[in-house]
């Protein structure tokens, strides 16, 4: 019955025990899914573009296709403009060619990975400007769902927003955020950070409700049910209750925060969340449902 459900990711506290998994698993067979054994100590590897098949390149066309008209009305501007200008629709992108594009306009590079990389690995890249992107697509049976984070995902769903100025500061900042929470046991506070924006974030513009968090972006179902369906909440986003709050990783999201501008991510990541943490550790976190009784139900767009 859910054959339609958003694509995993990143999530800090999840990554390290899907990441033990994938290298568990990697012994079942050749395929290029989760290879490690090229990675150098940042889990960098060579993105190998002509290992790629007739097939899969084929099948990149129908995912991009299928995704890229989902977009107009239901992505925020910013997004549909930059994907544009990257000109990926033809076949699993050459990364390099996207890199050099991304590091002429924000100074971001994109690093080749197999797949998940520990939480450190993770942030010391997004804090040194340089995004992962996982080299293997999935197969033709997972085009709508997907477990682990696949080149269409990351690349499709991710690279897109780091065009813009404000949100490839914050990445940064996100990334320098994640090495310090490491040592402030704030691990699981940031993983709701992200989960409820650079992966399930929408946005608020003049033309109505959109989305820019790459779950959603690069999902063939939550794009429109994240919009329009009356089942979720939509709340205005506010960091301290953000990171509260418990999420679902094999369903739909039962709630969406809503930012008006990547400006208003940026400031209200910007103070230092030491307190923030030490007063998160004192309170019980909040069920994936809750609308507190100060906060409003924006609708569906
Ligand atoms: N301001 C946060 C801190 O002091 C770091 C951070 C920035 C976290 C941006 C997330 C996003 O820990
Ligand atoms: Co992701």
């Amino acid at each position: 019955m859910n054959a339609d459900l958003t694509d995993l990711t990143h999530a800090p506290d999840t990554e390290q025990a899907r990441f033990l998994k994938s290298l568990a698993e990697k012994s079942d067979g050749g395929s290029l899914r989760g290879d490690y054994t090229h990675a150098d100590a940042d889990y960098v590897v060579r993105q190998d573009c002509a290992a790629y098949t007739p097939a899969q390149h084929a099948l990149w066309r129908d995912l991009y296709a299928r995704q890229a008209a989902l977009l107009p009305g239901r992505a925020c501007d910013a997004f549909i403009a930059n994907l544009a200008q990257m000109e990926a629709a033809d076949g699993i992108p050459d990364f390099a060619r996207t890199s050099a594009l991304l590091s002429a306009a924000t100074g971001w590079t994109l690093v080749a990975v197999p797949g998940l990389v520990p939480d450190k690995t993770f942030f010391e890249h997004l804090a040194a400007r340089r995004f992962p992107v996982t080299v293997w697509l999935r197969e033709p049976h997972e085009f709508d769902y997907i477990v682990e984070p696949d080149v269409f995902h990351d690349f499709f769903g991710h690279v897109p927003l780091l065009f813009d100025p404000v949100f490839a500061d914050h990445l940064q900042q996100y990334g320098k955020g994640g090495l310090k929470a490491m040592r402030l046991n704030g691990l699981t506070y940031l993983a709701r950070l992200y989960w409820y924006t650079i992966e399930f974030g929408l946005i608020e513009t003049a033309e109505g409700l959109r989305a820019y968090g790459a779950g959603l972006l690069s999902s063939g179902g939550e794009i429109e049910q994240c919009l329009r369906s009356a089942i979720p909440r939509r709340i205005a986003f506010n960091a301290g209750r953000v990171m509260r709050t418990l999420y679902k990783i094999d369903s739909y999201q039962e709630s969406y925060f809503v930012i008006r501008s990547f400006e208003q991510l940026f400031a209200d990541t910007a103070p230092d969340f030491t307190p923030l943490y030490a007063r998160l550790q004192t309170q019980a976190a909040l069920p994936a449902n809750t609308l507190l009784d100060t906060e409003v139900d924006r609708g569906p767009a």
